[in-house]
């Protein structure tokens, strides 16, 4: 039996949303969604990157193929709400994307892996055959999703900036120990953007990490979070992350 995801925010979701559209929800939609698409409606191994499942349908929800770049409804056909989770750093066209999300929605949720966690997951030096093409943020107070395109540069510049050697010691350790790094020791927050947004979604596109930085726009807030909790008087009162604590000083 097949489950579907809980909701991020039960209390976000505006209680009267009827039509509530999900994209890229692949194996595992969201509780409520009325309206699915996705780019690729065959099975798993078959579709662009790891689902960790085959598409699922819930009973009665609207299933329709198509690219976040380009949704298959019409101006009229608006949703109360939208969910894309893990699937904008797919696209190919992020201003497309966040220009149809304004088309269709007002109020939504939009989820993506961290700048480290993209990292922490991509092959280094940078593979062309990654699937995510786009290093996300969030600026939440303005609306704002933030993208560097994933390339041999970026990727690079990631890893020498001045967050370099915290990122190279949680590089060696999710090699060692690849679920535990990932999923148990890294506090939440510094592993997902997360956008609750109302009001139309804005895009900035940077070329690069520096650039983004002399517009005052910091891509490195999930690792200056990974170190709030490493250092005292915070590490004190939370001892579950004494083993990134030993990661760290073992680095240094
Ligand atoms: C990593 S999975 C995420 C699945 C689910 N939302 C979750 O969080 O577990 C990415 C999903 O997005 C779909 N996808 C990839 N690129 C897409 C695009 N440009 N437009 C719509 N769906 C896309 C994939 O087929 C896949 O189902």
């Amino acid at each position: 039996m097949s489950k579907l995801r809980r909701p991020p925010s039960l209390l976000k979701r505006p209680w009267f949303a009827r039509r509530i559209l999900e994209v890229g929800a692949g194996h595992l939609p969201y509780q409520g969604v009325t309206h699915v698409v996705d780019k690729y409606p065959e099975n798993e191994k078959n579709a662009e990157g790891a689902r960790s499942g085959n598409l699922w349908v819930p009973p009665g929800v609207e299933f329709r193929e198509g690219v976040f770049e380009k949704l298959p409804f019409a101006n009229h056909e608006r949703f109360d709400y939208l969910y894309a989770r893990h699937v904008f750093e797919h696209v190919v066209d992020p201003v497309a994307a966040v220009r149809e999300i304004n088309r269709l929605a007002s109020e939504g949720y939009i989820e993506t892996p961290s700048p480290l966690y993209e990292m922490l997951c991509c092959s280094f030096p940078f593979s062309t055959q990654d699937v995510h093409f786009w290093f996300v943020w969030a600026n939440p107070a303005r609306n704002e999703l933030h993208v560097v395109k994933k390339n041999e540069q970026t990727v690079r510049e990631f890893s020498s900036s001045r967050y370099g050697r915290l990122t190279e010691a949680l590089t060696i350790a999710k090699r060692a120990h690849p679920e535990q790094v990932l999923d148990r020791l890294l506090p939440s927050a510094s592993k997902t953007t997360r956008l609750f947004f109302s009001g139309p979604v804005r895009l900035r596109v940077h070329q690069n990490f520096e650039e983004a930085l002399t517009k005052g726009e910091d891509a490195f807030a999930s690792l200056r979070h990974v170190l709030f909790y490493l250092r005292p008087p915070v590490s004190w009162l939370y001892p579950r992350f004494s083993p990134l604590k030993a990661i760290w000083r073992e680095s240094v």
